[in-house]
């Protein structure tokens, strides 16, 4: 497809189409859905993390009031594996249904579920069945680059050169563990499902960030055909990955409905969403850079373990960006993997990347202290001009670019090095630095056109929106090619049923859903122009569908704007009450890629520290993305400015906390599990370099979901040691970590 330069609406600030239903309270999300006879679940939940159910004691809640049912493995009915190898993974432990057997790997594990006729008496209900269990030890915590792994030994993730001789010769050296605890997701909407079945066929409403393979997780699992299940999510209250997969709480629904042959409602509590619907799991990294007396790097090894569940292998990938975002003849990444009694740790925002950016960039900046030299010179001069992992150009890539506008608008010039050096108002000033990328995909697409005599264009896409604005892109990449303002298009996502569309995942779906929409609107255009030169009445009858074109909406002679006449008007002639186009797009993941697609970043962060009191805060970010062309730049930033907040969350508050005897998440809510507010919120500057990718659709758009976090935590730890000549490398920065540790000054000027 030939680029699209200069648009009307592409790139142009554009409103959320789907805010006005939101504002309202119009927008229904999956669990505001309500039909005639609902019954509402609440699950039993396991209160050891180890061990076994050896029984279940259910008859004083059966007779509680307003209890319709209670199932177990007893009495569920027939649930199925999903088999293996099907598109993306499925994740609900290593694909099984619950209750299969009696064996409890983590706190909270779904042994038993009751329904009632409301929410409260299942609840109570749920808490009165009696569980009896054969508890073991669960195991813990733990130092994980030093516990048994799942397999014999790490996993080689990308290799070149002799990184072990490189290092060995090396005389400047950085040789340093980063950790980092499990982080829970925490979208304000809490998972929920609302299942109905007709005796044949399941709706299922649920908060998913990817209808389609939800779809057939379900249908895999209930055993039935995909074409009789079908999964509805208009709207999500976010997700941030902790929705990408399906978790058990959906089939319990479904499973419910179907016995009962009533509407089921299963709402997940918060507490519920720190034990069962996944977490980013605690990660260690070990980073051992070597570079020349000039910096130059020479080695870079960067050895990954996270834990993951007893069954599911959760690989974090934090080598991802590793072997391409800085030029070094000599590489090694390795990863592995360490059983933990816990729940199965999922994508969160940035998964790989963004904890991986956090312990790279930290060794980065740990470096540029050693060489007493300026990180972000440091950085410049590491560049690569090809990704040397793979052998392949850059399809687009101004790293550099991002790194001197950053350094430009932060005032970075005006940094003095030495630790406690900057003041302001009496507060002690910190900054720092860090790079970062992020892939850049499409993954395989359909999406389909109507053009109607109403004079509205209807879009549709089994797609969801997240709540960054696919509606509203979707609209805009219709409304340009048709020329139909943005209030005659109506977008329909968020339905299994619709053509199938990306997952809400990976920042792709912008890049994956703007090239098929944009196809399909061009061929809706065609019909419409073929049903103009073919209809009795038409003035443009017997014409060429090659004379004409379609443009704002209107039919007409190419060029020539007298005698155009409106789509609709055609559609009347035509006597049809539509015309429709399909697009497609193709996947660029997998296989053996020409290019190497990724955005760029570079994250400048400024801490103040008032040592007489220990307080920290972050005071201002300045960010500079290098994400392809921004179609709605407006919704692009907030994305950014979420994800910076999201990283202030990381690097100073977010740690999900296990009681070591129990396996039970002891912060399992909103008032304990800290995530970063209003008030914790930074003057946050966001700067898109805007330069196209053509390479990877015609718009020249990637997506901008998960950048935004990546490097942000490395930035901050930058900037504490600035202020307080502390390295932290165990996240999140904790208030007693700046307390003059042994050996170590404070810097108090
Ligand atoms: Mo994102 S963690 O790929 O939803």
């Amino acid at each position: 497809m030939e680029p699209i330069k200069e648009s009307k609406v592409i790139g142009v600030a554009t409103p959320r189409i789907d805010g006005p239903l939101k504002v309202s309270g119009a927008a229904m999300y999956a669990s505001d859905h309500h039909f005639p006879g609902m019954v509402y679940a609440w699950p039993v939940c396991a209160t050891i993390a180890s061990g076994k159910v050896t029984g279940l004691d259910t008859a004083a809640a059966e007779k509680m009031t307003g209890v319709v049912a209670v199932y177990h493995r007893g009495n569920i009915g027939k649930l199925y594996r999903v088999p293996p190898a099907t598109g993306f993974s499925m994740i609900i432990d290593e694909k099984r249904p619950p209750f299969e057997d009696d064996v409890i790997r983590y706190y909270g594990q779904y042994v038993a579920v009751v329904v009632a006729q409301t929410m409260e008496q299942a609840h109570a209900a749920a808490e009165s069945v009696k569980v009896t269990y054969e508890k073991e030890k669960p195991v813990m915590g733990g130092k994980l680059l030093e516990s048994k792994l799942t397999t014999d030994k790490p996993e080689e993730k990308s290799k070149r050169g002799d990184t072990a001789a490189a290092l060995k010769a090396a005389k400047i050296k950085v040789d340093q563990v980063y950790t980092m605890q499990v982080e829970t997701h925490n979208p304000i909407e809490l998972h929920a499902s609302v299942a109905v079945y007709d005796g044949k066929k399941y709706t299922l409403y649920e908060t998913s960030q990817a209808v389609v393979n939800h779809r057939d997780v379900m249908a895999a699992m209930l055993g039935v055909p995909p074409e009789d299940v079908q999964v509805i999510t208009r709207f999500l209250g976010s997700g941030f990955g902790g929705k990408l997969w399906p978790w058990p709480h959906g089939i319990l629904a479904a499973s419910c409905a179907r016995n009962l042959k009533r509407p089921v409602k299963l709402v997940v509590s918060r507490q519920m969403m720190f034990q069962n619907v996944g977490h980013r799991p605690a990660i260690d990294q070990r980073i051992q850079l070597a570079t020349d007396a000039d910096g130059k790097l020479t080695a870079v090894q960067h050895d990954y373990v996270n834990h993951t569940s007893i069954l599911d292998d959760h690989d974090e990938g934090c080598g991802e960006i590793t072997p391409f975002i800085y030029s070094t003849p000599n590489l090694l990444v390795t990863g592995g993997l360490v059983r933990r009694n816990v729940g199965n740790p999922t994508a969160m925002r940035g998964p790989g990347a963004v904890p991986g950016l956090y312990a790279l960039e930290s060794a980065m900046n740990e470096l540029a202290v050693q060489l007493k030299m300026d990180p972000v010179q440091l950085r410049l001069k590491n560049e690569p001009a090809m990704d040397e992992s793979l052998g392949i150009p850059f399809s687009s890539r101004h790293m550099k670019e991002c790194l001197t506008v950053g350094a430009e608008k932060f005032g970075w010039s005006r940094r003095t090095p030495e630790v406690g050096s900057m003041k302001r108002d009496g507060l002690t000033l910190g900054s720092g630095v860090a790079a970062c990328s992020w892939i850049a995909a499409r993954s395989e697409t359909e999406a389909t056109v109507e053009l109607l005599q109403d004079g509205r264009a209807r879009v549709t896409c089994g797609t969801q929106d997240i709540g960054g604005g696919t509606y509203t892109a979707i609209a805009q990449v219709v409304s340009h090619e048709t020329g139909l303002p943005l209030k005659k298009i109506d977008v329909v996502l968020g339905d299994s049923a619709l053509p199938p569309g990306p997952i809400s995942g990976g920042s792709w779906v912008t890049a994956s859903i703007t090239p098929a929409s944009l196809q399909a609107a061009q061929n809706a255009g065609k019909t419409l122009l073929l049903a103009a030169v073919k209809s009795d009445g038409s003035p443009f009858k017997d014409k060429k569908p090659d004379d004409l074109e379609f443009v704002d909406g209107m039919v007409r002679l190419k060029g020539q704007t007298q005698g155009a006449i409106p789509m609709e008007e055609i559609l009347r002639i035509a006597k049809t009450n539509a015309v429709s186009g399909k697009g497609k797009s193709e996947g660029t993941l997998g296989g053996k890629p020409k290019l190497s697609f990724h955005s760029y970043g570079a994250q400048f962060a400024e801490v103040t520290w008032q040592p007489e009191i220990a307080r920290l805060r972050v005071s201002r970010v300045v960010t500079v993305i290098d994400a392809g062309r921004m179609l709605n730049p407006p919704a692009a930033r907030n994305q950014i400015e979420g994800a910076v907040m999201m990283g202030v969350g990381m690097a100073l508050f977010e740690e999900t906390m296990y009681d070591p005897r129990t396996g039970a998440p002891i912060n399992n809510n909103l008032a304990d599990y800290v995530v970063a507010v209003n008030a914790d919120t930074p003057d946050i500057d966001v700067t898109f370099l805007d330069y196209p990718d053509y390479e990877l659709n015609a718009l020249g758009a990637r997506g901008v979901g998960e950048i935004g976090l990546a490097g942000i935590a490395a930035a901050i730890t930058g900037a504490v040691y600035h202020a307080t000549g502390v390295h932290v490398r165990d996240l999140p920065v904790r208030i007693e970590d700046l307390l003059a540790p042994a050996g170590k000054s404070m810097h108090v000027a």
